[in-house]
């Protein structure tokens, strides 16, 4: 179990026993429309089962290709921060959320901070990059925050509930 502590929360590896906040938090059309076309709405226990399951099998390769740590509040998982599509010595992809009652207190660029510092170090990244939908100021503002920079814009790069969506780039490189 990996386990970085803050004053103000605890990220941590995933447990199949988190599946129930998770679904709680995610089935919420704030969070889920800002979210990959992969997550569904409404998103049950049973989906966050699923992906929790896939996490933890992830976690006993060599190689992951992705690696996940959940966000704990007073014992509940109110948030996710993931690094997909690891290339070790290279590159990953960031994706994150957080349930709507925390959001505004800088929890997430505190807690992004923290996992891109763990990430850049336990796979050697060159290069953590992340896309916000055009509409999702309060993410691309959490990019900024922690200092990555935006790098472009992807038209049409992303297919979500049957539109095309024009996609944020922003990365920090080291
Ligand atoms: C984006 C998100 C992670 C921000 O986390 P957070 O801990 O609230 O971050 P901050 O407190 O630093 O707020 C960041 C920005 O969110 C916006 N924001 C804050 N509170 C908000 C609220 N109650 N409602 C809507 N937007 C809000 C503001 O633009 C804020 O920027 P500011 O500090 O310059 O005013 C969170 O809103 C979230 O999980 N959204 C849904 C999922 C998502 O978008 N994931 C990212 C996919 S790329």
């Amino acid at each position: 179990m990996e386990i970085i502590k803050t004053k103000r929360f605890v990220l941590r590896t995933p447990k199949m026993s988190d599946a129930k906040d998770v679904a709680k938090n995610i089935n919420n059309k704030n969070v889920s429309r800002n979210l990959s076309s992969a997550v569904s709405f409404p998103y049950v226990p049973k989906d966050a089962k699923q992906y929790i399951g896939k996490v933890l099998k992830e976690l006993k390769e060599e190689r992951p290709s992705s690696f996940i740590l959940y966000i704990e509040i007073e014992g509940e998982v109110v948030g996710s921060i993931g690094a997909h599509h690891i290339e070790q010595g290279h590159k990953a992809e960031m994706g994150f959320w957080l349930a709507e009652q925390h959001w505004g207190k800088g929890i997430m660029p505190e807690a992004v901070e923290a996992f891109m510092k763990h990430v850049f170090k336990k796979f050697k990244l060159k290069r953590i990059f992340a896309k916000a939908y055009a509409h999702n100021k309060g993410s691309m503002r959490v990019m900024e925050k922690v200092g990555m920079e935006f790098e472009g814009i992807e038209k049409k790069g992303a297919l979500k509930d049957g539109k095309y969506l024009d996609c944020y780039v922003y990365a920090k490189v080291k």
